[in-house]
């Protein structure tokens, strides 16, 4: 059966963020010139996935009204004639269907899934976690269903990390490689020492996951950070059915951190003709001051 379903898990906390998501959901923060949420939510939807479920939390009601009509914005618009902005706020509005479901607390990312298990049914999902804005014409997620399309099974997005960041992510052992870049997967763990790291291929925020998941997660204790992990159902899945993982193509911005999504807005400024020059300037002036 087709993949139809998205799931974003939005109902994090966002502490690396803070005191900014103190207020403010940290999927609304710019990327350029849009809310981080809009990439994944594209990528979702062009590669062919109708349906977006969010899984959401108290503070994040600006996501909710972000994809929703704003009448008074859209009469005030239309009057001033001001046009392509008035059309472009109805293209948002009605880009896709999108249903929100609360994770009442954020007991982590396994469990915000869980809370999608009454609107998946019995069927084969995405999940996608925005943090993590995959620019690519294939979009990854659209990568990972082919697999998935292919081999059956639950397919999850991976990348090769330095040994420095080995730690930071889900790290897999891969048994064999069934064609380039494609895994079978027997064995993951969250955020491992790089000494204790099965290999050096990252779990990255792209899954297929087959509704077996969510008898899983039904069981699971709370794992690392004292959340209940994605990866540790994940990993009693690949004992009970077949985990494929992918090395994508195309280019990540891990937008999680506030490095990472100030450099992610500089690299894709740079690449927008209109934006180059102001970081270019800012860069230049910057540069003459220290010599
Ligand atoms: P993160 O580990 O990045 O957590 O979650 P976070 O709360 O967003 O940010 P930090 O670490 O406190 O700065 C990965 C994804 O899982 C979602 C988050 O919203 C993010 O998309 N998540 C996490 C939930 O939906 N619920 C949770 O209980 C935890």
């Amino acid at each position: 059966m087709k993949i139809k379903k998205c799931v974003f898990p939005v109902a994090g906390l966002g502490t690396r963020f803070l005191p900014v998501t103190k207020e403010l959901a940290k999927e609304m923060l710019p990327l350029v010139n849009r809310p981080i949420i809009s990439y994944g939510v594209e990528e979702a939807l062009a590669s062919g996935c109708e349906e977006i479920i969010m899984v959401t939390g108290r503070a994040k009601r600006s996501i909710e009204n972000y994809f929703d009509r704003s009448f008074e914005l859209e009469e005030m618009l239309k009057a001033r004639g001001k046009t392509a902005l008035y059309e472009e706020m109805l293209k948002i509005a009605n880009m896709a269907e999108i249903l929100f479901v609360r994770q009442r607390q954020p007991l982590g990312l396994g469990h915000a899934v869980l809370c999608a298990e009454p609107i998946c049914n019995n069927e084969f999902f995405a999940v996608a976690l925005p943090d993590d804005v995959f620019i690519n014409d294939d979009p990854v997620i659209a990568q990972l269903i082919r697999v998935h399309e292919k081999m059956g099974g639950s397919v999850i997005a991976l990348e090769v990390v330095e040994p420095e960041n080995i730690s930071r992510y889900g790290i897999v052992k891969s048994q064999f490689e069934v064609e380039p870049g494609v895994h079978k997967i027997i064995d993951m763990i969250e955020k491992p020492h790089k000494e204790e790291a099965p290999s050096n291929l990252a779990i990255m925020g792209r899954y297929v996951l087959s509704p077996r998941i969510f008898e899983l997660l039904h069981n699971q204790t709370a794992g690392t950070g004292g959340e209940i992990q994605l990866t540790d159902a994940l990993k009693t899945l690949c004992n009970l059915e077949p985990v494929w993982g992918v090395v994508y193509n195309g280019r990540r911005f891990d937008c999680g951190t506030q490095k990472g999504w100030l450099s992610a807005n500089v690299q894709l400024a740079l690449e927008d003709p209109e934006l180059r020059n102001v970081i270019l300037d800012v860069v230049n002036a910057a540069q003459a001051q220290t010599e």
